[in-house]
């Protein structure tokens, strides 16, 4: 089947009370990883490429293979533009064939976050694309997103539900105490927050910086109305510690495949452990 957008994804998801795992990639290998997982679970799953993928291998490869994996796919697979920093990244994945985009311009006061907003969702809706943004601010590191502790604020529900009026995006990444990359020490998410902000957005919500969340906030994310959550470093650790472990091992491996083949089952497994925690299996 072709590449769905994001937002029929999350309907389904918002309806069926469980969360769908998008997972970003950079090659191939991680590409097949999240796809096999989501076969063999039967669970849909959005495949996300950030603005520094693109610059990497090129948003034209990373939309043809994500193409040729969805029409060989049984299940659905959205391809989403993460962390799309301007106006003119999301135009970029728009050109190549993504089916959805976030537009991140959480970094500006409000009303230019609105208005920023509101042009992209423009352009992207004219050519049936989804659109994601952020209200708040994320902490920590995903590429070029730096957002410090000081700096990191959380969503405020009322401003939320103006925001999604005001701009028309189909889903809305919140602020509620995950970060990006690793975490020290356990995270505190503010749930009663994000509670009010179900209550009072009619769209549904992101969480960014899924890494190393332990399995009961997770289950208590979704509960109280989380529907996309993001999952980028726990791949990357899979994927480069099997990398690391048999070039060690081995240091006269020089078969690419004996190495990234390893390192892309790794990553299936994390892939399906998440898919499994999300409640996302089998709903295909
Ligand atoms: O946008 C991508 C993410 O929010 C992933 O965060 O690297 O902490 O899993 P993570
Ligand atoms: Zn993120």
């Amino acid at each position: 089947m072709p590449l769905v957008t994001a937002k029929e994804l999350l309907a389904a998801a918002e309806t069926g009370g469980y969360a769908v795992g998008a997972f970003n990639f950079v090659d191939m290998e991680v590409l097949q990883a999240i796809v096999q997982a989501a076969e063999e679970e039967r669970s849909p799953v959005i495949l996300q490429a950030s603005a520094g993928a693109i610059r990497y291998a090129g948003a034209n490869y990373l939309a043809a293979m994500a193409r040729v994996a969805a029409e060989h796919s049984a299940v659905p697979l959205a391809l989403h533009l993460d962390h799309g920093l301007d106006f003119a990244t999301a135009m970029v994945a728009l050109r190549a064939g993504f089916t959805s985009v976030m537009i991140d311009t959480s970094r500006y006061p409000l009303p230019e976050n609105v208005s920023r907003t509101q042009q992209v969702v423009a352009a992207a809706h004219a050519v049936g694309v989804s659109v994601e943004a952020e209200l708040g601010r994320i902490g920590g590191v995903e590429e070029e997103v730096r957002v410090t502790d000081r700096e990191a604020l959380f969503t405020d529900p009322g401003e939320a539900a103006e925001f999604v009026a005001a701009t028309g995006v189909d889903s809305l990444a919140v602020a509620i105490g995950t970060a990006h990359g690793l975490y020290h020490g356990e995270p505190h998410l503010d749930f009663d927050r994000l509670s009010l902000i179900h209550a009072r957005v009619p769209v549904p919500l992101v969480m960014h910086g899924g890494s190393g969340l332990s399995d009961e906030i997770v289950r208590e994310a979704i509960a109280r109305g989380i529907r996309k959550i993001n999952i980028d470093t726990e791949l990357r650790h899979a994927y480069l510690d099997t990398v690391k472990k048999i070039t060690q091992e081995n240091p006269e491996q020089y078969d690419l495949r004996e190495v990234f083949g390893p390192a892309r089952a790794a990553v299936t497994e994390v892939v399906r452990e998440k898919i499994r925690l999300f409640g996302s299996s089998g709903r295909i």
